[in-house]
């Protein structure tokens, strides 16, 4: 076999070793998605899942990220919102919609009444198979979620999103630190190598 064919059938075993492992533990713990032990890492590195804390989490479904958060959050209100229809989760509420639109963005002020102090978006636009476009694309809801939360959260609230290290990733960095004093980036290990997936962090909104 030439050289380059067994790299390639490696890496092919690699990827689906680390998507199995994390697919099993997933399974085992009763979470709906590998995407939880994404969010674990996350929280274990900045610590933003507190006891009362009220959160929003943006591009929920099938849910994994819901669930631990509300593992994690004791008091706090948890709405979760995403195009698709995601089975119930006790204590979440739940709403069926685009991020995008200002119907929907009315619908989560009204919930949280001025009250928000984390949100997650691990929104990811519809894969094209255009890789390159496909990144511009999720970072444009990065950046909608940058500004949202800039106008939305707490003074020290934080937002955790999903980014791709595309050609418009430094443009999404600048824009989060015009609106945060403090942005930092961290791939979690149940995310793919591979994949040019990372997430952004972002605390403490700045004052004009
Ligand atoms: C990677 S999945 C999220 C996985 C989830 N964090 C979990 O733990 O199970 C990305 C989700 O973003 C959602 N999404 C993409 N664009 C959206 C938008 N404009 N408004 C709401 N949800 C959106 C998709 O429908 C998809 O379900």
């Amino acid at each position: 076999m030439k050289k380059s064919k067994r790299r390639k059938k490696s890496n092919t075993w690699k990827i689906k070793q680390h998507r199995d492992q994390f697919f099993k533990k997933s399974k085992t713990l009763g979470y709906r998605s590998r995407a939880a032990f994404k969010l674990i890492e996350l929280d274990k590195k900045f610590r933003f899942l507190k006891e009362n804390t009220n959160l929003l989490d943006i591009g929920a479904y099938p849910g994994g990220w819901s669930q631990v958060a509300r593992q994690k959050i004791d008091t706090g209100k948890i709405m979760s919102l995403d195009l698709e229809k995601m089975e119930e989760i006790k204590q979440v509420s739940f709403l069926q919609d685009d991020f995008l639109k200002d119907s929907t963005r009315l619908q989560i002020l009204k919930f949280f009444k001025g009250n928000l102090d984390v949100i997650l978006s691990d929104m990811a636009a519809d894969t094209t198979g255009n890789k390159s476009l496909d990144c511009i694309r999720t970072n444009q809801l990065c950046s909608e979620a940058i500004e949202f939360s800039y106008k939305n959260l707490k003074k020290n609230g934080v937002l955790v999103s999903k980014l791709f290290m595309g050609e418009d990733f430094l443009q999404v960095k600048d824009l989060a630190k015009s609106k945060f004093e403090k942005v930092q980036f961290f791939k979690p290990e149940a995310s793919r190598n591979e994949s040019k997936e990372t997430y952004i962090h972002c605390a403490i909104l700045k004052t004009l």
